[in-house]
């Protein structure tokens, strides 16, 4: 069932993450069909585009960064939804054209139809257009009003707190999507089907059965042209803040009832307050960071961080993090869960590990055991997307001689037909539809901030001595090899393809 008559603004139209992302992923549901029959893009910023301006420059995007690219016409019968209005945001007199237009559309189409505020600007501007936002009277009904606020969601847990205070001031709590695109994911979403549609994994998914998890988030990019973001934020903020803190609540979370959106979100936020909180001073044995120096990457020389453009050439900002944590209660007593995600290292890869405990009696020759590996389960995210089972087999032969087989199931050759939507489509349409269960409601995003805050303060207080500490094209510094290497594992990577 399509979504209801739409009116989308996007603030920062003009931007980057509507180029790339937000417009893709709208003309992608249109082909699908899961935009709404009466529906309207209104690019909101300072630029002064002529509507056919604005496409044109949209269109580019399409090219560029959409999944399906122009096809029949499809861009054009498209593009007659979007529009254009040059706006200054700190204006108010401004606001009260976006309720003009919104009448506009209500008396054409014949309906109240949603109103959906998109703020794809930077994170200071959010208040304030926030709190502009709700002064005007922009249809009836008010509660089909929403607003998207985009990461980061605040700098750290006072800011945070903050905004949500602001933001929960001015709308209704079920109003405000907060996203984190991570949730969108696909192979995201099947984590909860993996975990909860089927019965053999639930008995064996705690502290007797698990040895320990990992989350790997790695990518091959460097800060790009995002330094001056990136100086205010640091791999801490951008990435396991919010992304890679999603994934261990996939991982760890109890059994939901129903699928509502609270059900999911209070299960989360259980897992996000059970972390346990490191002392300052303990940091050190717990988490680690490093910045990548300059050198080789796939051939080509590239800059150190420090060198970047809009780059404290001093910066202690780091672009790599492992971290250790704990979860506090029963399923997940004393098992160890460890992330990193950094810049610049050796392969794109998003996969999560989960690692079993030991057979509990080995029966096999001596031999045998030399090639014995535990049970593996592997849930790659990106840009592989598929679920490995390993486990032991028997060699063909007269001997008896184990190794270790993967049991594959890969997203492509399991639906070779279907193509998976990116997480903005997804994302995109929950919004519409009203649905925010993949979203962050804001205890999760404050109970998230609790959890790294005892980090960012001990890393603020002690600089860090030997930034920077990893070459590009590496698995990240020294140190997070220690980390792991202490409690007797390694980092899993998967071989490149
Ligand atoms: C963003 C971060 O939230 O996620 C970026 O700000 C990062 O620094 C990106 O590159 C990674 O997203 P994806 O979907 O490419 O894994």
């Amino acid at each position: 069932k399509k979504p209801k008559a739409s009116v989308i603004f996007i603030f920062g139209g003009s931007g980057d993450l509507n180029q790339r992302k937000l417009t893709p992923a709208l003309y992608n549901l249109f082909i699908d069909g899961w935009m709404p029959e009466k529906f309207a893009i209104v690019g909101l910023g300072r630029t002064q585009y002529s509507d056919d301006k604005f496409r044109d420059h949209l269109s580019k995007g399409i090219q560029e960064f959409s999944r399906r690219k122009e096809k029949n016409g499809i861009w054009k019968d498209f593009s007659q939804h979007i529009s254009y209005m040059p706006m200054d945001a700190e204006d108010d007199a401004s606001y009260k054209s976006l309720s003009d237009r919104v009448k506009e559309y209500e008396k054409d189409w014949g309906v109240n139809p949603n109103v959906i505020f998109y703020l794809a600007v930077a994170p200071q501007l959010v208040p304030d257009i926030a709190q502009k936002l709700s002064t005007i009277k922009l249809c009836s009904d008010t509660q089909t009003t929403r607003i998207v606020v985009e990461k980061p969601f605040g700098h750290d847990l006072k800011s945070a707190r903050e905004l949500n205070k602001l933001l929960t001031s001015l709308f209704d709590e079920d109003q405000i999507y907060r996203i984190d695109h991570y949730l969108g994911k696909e192979t995201v979403q099947n984590i909860l089907a993996l975990r909860f549609a089927n019965a053999m994994f639930e008995p064996i998914w705690n502290r007797n059965y698990i040895d320990h998890v990992q989350i790997t988030v790695a990518e091959t990019v460097g800060v790009e042209e995002r330094g001056g973001y990136y100086e205010q934020s640091g791999a801490l903020r951008d990435m396991v803040q919010n992304h890679i803190l999603q994934l261990l609540c996939m991982v760890a979370m109890e059994p939901p009832v129903n699928f509502e959106a609270n059900e999911i979100r209070n299960k989360k936020v259980a897992v996000l307050n059970a972390i346990r909180k490191f002392d300052r001073a303990e940091v050190q044995n717990y988490a680690v960071r490093g910045q990548y120096g300059d050198g080789w990457l796939k051939g080509k020389k590239v800059k150190g961080y420090r060198q970047e453009e809009k780059v404290n050439p001093q910066s202690n900002v780091e672009t790599y993090a492992a971290v250790k944590f704990y979860i506090d209660n029963w399923r997940w007593h004393r098992i160890p869960f460890y992330v990193r995600t950094g810049k610049y290292l050796h392969q794109k890869t998003s996969v999560i590990t989960i690692q079993f405990r030991p057979a509990p009696h080995y029966a096999f020759p001596a031999e045998a055991a030399e090639t014995w590996r535990p049970n593996r389960l592997t849930i790659s995210i990106q840009p592989e997307m598929d679920i490995r089972l390993r486990f032991q087999a028997k060699r063909p032969g007269q001997t008896m001689s184990l190794s270790p087989v993967d049991m594959i199931f890969s997203y492509t050759e399991a639906y070779p037909d279907e193509h998976e939507p990116e997480a903005y489509e997804t994302l995109l349409l929950d919004v519409m539809e009203g649905n925010p269960a993949q979203f962050m409601r804001a205890d999760q995003v404050e109970a998230a901030w609790e959890v790294v805050m005892p980090i960012i303060e001990a890393w603020e207080q002690r600089p860090p001595i030997d930034f920077p500490n990893y070459a590009p094209d590496s698995w990240g510094p020294e140190d997070a090899e220690a980390l792991i290497a202490r409690d007797g594992h390694n980092w899993i990577n998967l071989p490149t393809k």
